[in-house]
């Protein structure tokens, strides 16, 4: 058997929350690319239905799904519609997140609102998509795979007012762990990619900034910052058969600035 088979996702169904997005469309297109069937959710329909079109023009079957998936009822619907269109759900890939660089505040003053906007979208949204996909995955019975993103920010410390989004991306990776503790008995992994800044609209501002760029890159050993492409091969390979031992991880895609700390 070709090793590479076990990276391919034929058959599969991906269901990509957040997948309008710069990171979830990327990898909407990579999991099309290799065999998968995949839905496209978002709370911008437009969005969702721009992504869908570039997976199929990938030549893969996809469908954009529009809803809030921090809203219980929403996501129950998603998932019910992904089974009914597709007759199975077998993966995962919450990329619905960010907005850390919109709110920017002394940890001693974080206001409230900020606070619970950030939880909303990084930690509730992982946590209702990923319910209410283990609750399908669980009654098919069929095993899955959930792919959670968190951040470098979940292990280290930034100087500019990013309290609220280092708490949810810790919890999104202790939750990848608890998570692939109680779903192993169903044949369901869960494992998370921590990217550091990835060149997009998120943090463009950022980066857009060229002293902030050229500190950051300074602290880069690869010398650069992260491609949504960079995202794509830990994707595939947790999504896919190539990671059936493999659960509770965090792969952290950074060129290496975890390892200089
Ligand atoms: N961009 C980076 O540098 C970077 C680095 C590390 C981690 N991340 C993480 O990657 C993930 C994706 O980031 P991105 O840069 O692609 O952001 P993005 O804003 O381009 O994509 C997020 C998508 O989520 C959608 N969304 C927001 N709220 C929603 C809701 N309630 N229901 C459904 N959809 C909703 C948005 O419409 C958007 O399309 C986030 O979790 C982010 O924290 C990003």
């Amino acid at each position: 058997m070709n090793p590479l088979d076990a990276f391919r996702l034929d058959g599969r169904v991906a269901f990509v929350s957040g997948g309008g997005g710069a990171i979830g469309s990327a990898l909407a297109v990579a999991l099309g690319s290799a065999g998968a069937k995949v839905v496209v959710s978002d709370i911008s329909q437009a969005s969702a239905e721009a992504a869908a079109e570039r997976v199929k023009a990938a030549g893969a079957e996809s469908l954009a799904l529009a809803g809030d998936i921090t809203v219980e009822s929403e996501a129950d619907r998603i998932v019910a519609s992904i089974i009914e269109r597709f007759g199975r759900l077998d993966i995962l890939v919450n990329a619905v997140g960010g907005g850390a660089g919109k709110v920017l505040f002394d940890a001693q003053d974080y206001p409230r609102d900020a606070w619970d906007w950030i939880m909303e979208i990084n930690l509730r949204s992982t946590l209702i998509a990923s319910q209410a996909t283990a609750r399908a995955m669980v009654k098919a019975g069929q095993g899955g795979r959930v792919i959670n993103i968190s951040s470098v920010r979940a292990q280290l410390g930034i100087n500019a007012g990013y309290s609220a989004y280092v708490a949810a991306k810790g919890a999104v990776s202790s939750l990848t762990r608890q998570w692939a503790t109680e779903w192993a008995k169903h044949g369901i992994t869960v494992n998370a990619i921590a990217p550091t800044f990835v060149d997009t609209p998120q943090v463009a501002m950022l980066l857009g900034d060229p002293a902030f760029k050229s500190s950051l890159i300074s602290r880069v050993p690869l010398g650069r910052v992260g491609e949504t492409r960079d995202l794509v091969g830990a994707v595939i390979f947790f999504a896919s058969e190539a990671s059936s031992f493999v659960t509770g991880q965090i792969l952290t895609i950074d060129g290496g600035l975890t390892a200089t700390q």
